[in-house]
């Protein structure tokens, strides 16, 4: 059983892309707060272990394997999470992949599969939850993860079409938050800085401290670090934020 008394108490949370990095964090830190969290995503040994380590702290969580690149496996997953723990009333839009390259030079399977898993699966997975709330006659929370290249970029990683799928996030979130608000459906996105996570694994073991010594506050951020911005929107204190995008990049990069 999961404690009782907790703000997120009665709310089921998705979490994509909970095997690793931010997705990982958002959802033990939500089943903290007493949501009960299905953790989506390819690696269910990942997942398997997760689910374990929160329920090793008293948190209730379940695995439903996701791939976002596939609208069936999109269906079957959300099906599979409300048979686990009935309605879905937050997901976390958070499975994303970064290939890095020039524009110049990005192969066009690369830029397929952005598109495909950081753009058309949120979208996909944000309306099939919203359908069903709205059958329901449910209010619910939608957090969708953008990027802070969606609004700054300074090349030195050359990320540009990545870039524009972040974008687009931000523009989804506008829009869905537009039709849904009439349901009680709060659409909102946070778009984080360089967070040290598996997806730039390698730049961090090679350039770690000078990484961190071109920041203005000499440090790197974490996934924990994004915490209280996830928690505040999906809090029941904050019904009246929707269409927002959360910029949290420590000061990392120009405005
Ligand atoms: N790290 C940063 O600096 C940073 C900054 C701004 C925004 N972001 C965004 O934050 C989100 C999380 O990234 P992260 O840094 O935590 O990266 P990460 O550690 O590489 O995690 C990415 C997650 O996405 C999942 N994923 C990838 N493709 C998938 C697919 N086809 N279907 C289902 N899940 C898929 C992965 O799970 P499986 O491989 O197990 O499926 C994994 O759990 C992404 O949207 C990313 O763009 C990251």
């Amino acid at each position: 059983m999961g404690k009782s008394d907790l703000p997120l108490n009665g709310q089921t949370a998705l979490v994509t892309g909970a095997s690793s990095g931010i997705g990982r964090r958002f959802a033990a830190i939500l089943a903290a707060v007493g949501a009960k969290v299905v953790v989506a995503a390819r690696r269910t040994d990942r997942l398997a272990a997760l689910v374990a380590e929160i329920e090793g702290e008293g948190g209730m969580a379940a695995a439903v394997e996701l791939d976002v690149a596939d609208p069936d496996s999109i269906a079957a997953a959300i099906d599979a999470a409300e048979r686990a723990f009935g309605r879905i009333t937050i997901l976390i839009n958070n499975a994303g992949v970064a290939d890095v390259a020039d524009a110049t030079d990005i192969g066009l399977a690369a830029i397929d599969h952005m598109t495909t898993v950081n753009l058309r699966g949120p979208f996909l997975l944000a309306r099939e939850v919203a359908r069903r709330l709205i059958a329901d006659g449910a209010p619910g929370r939608i957090v969708n993860v953008s990027s802070i290249v969606a609004y700054t970029y300074d090349g030195h990683v050359p990320v540009a079409y990545y870039a524009m799928t972040k974008a687009a996030i931000v523009r989804m979130t506008e829009v869905l938050a537009v039709e849904w608000a009439k349901y009680f459906i709060n659409v909102n996105a946070i778009a984080p800085g360089f967070v040290v996570t598996e997806m730039n694994q390698e730049v961090v073991e090679e350039k770690g401290v000078a990484l961190a010594s071109r920041r203005a506050r000499g440090r790197l951020t974490q996934p924990a670090n994004l915490d209280s911005t996830l928690l505040y929107l999906v809090s029941p204190d904050s019904g009246y934020v929707t269409g927002s995008c959360i910029r949290l990049d420590d000061g990392q990069m120009p405005r």
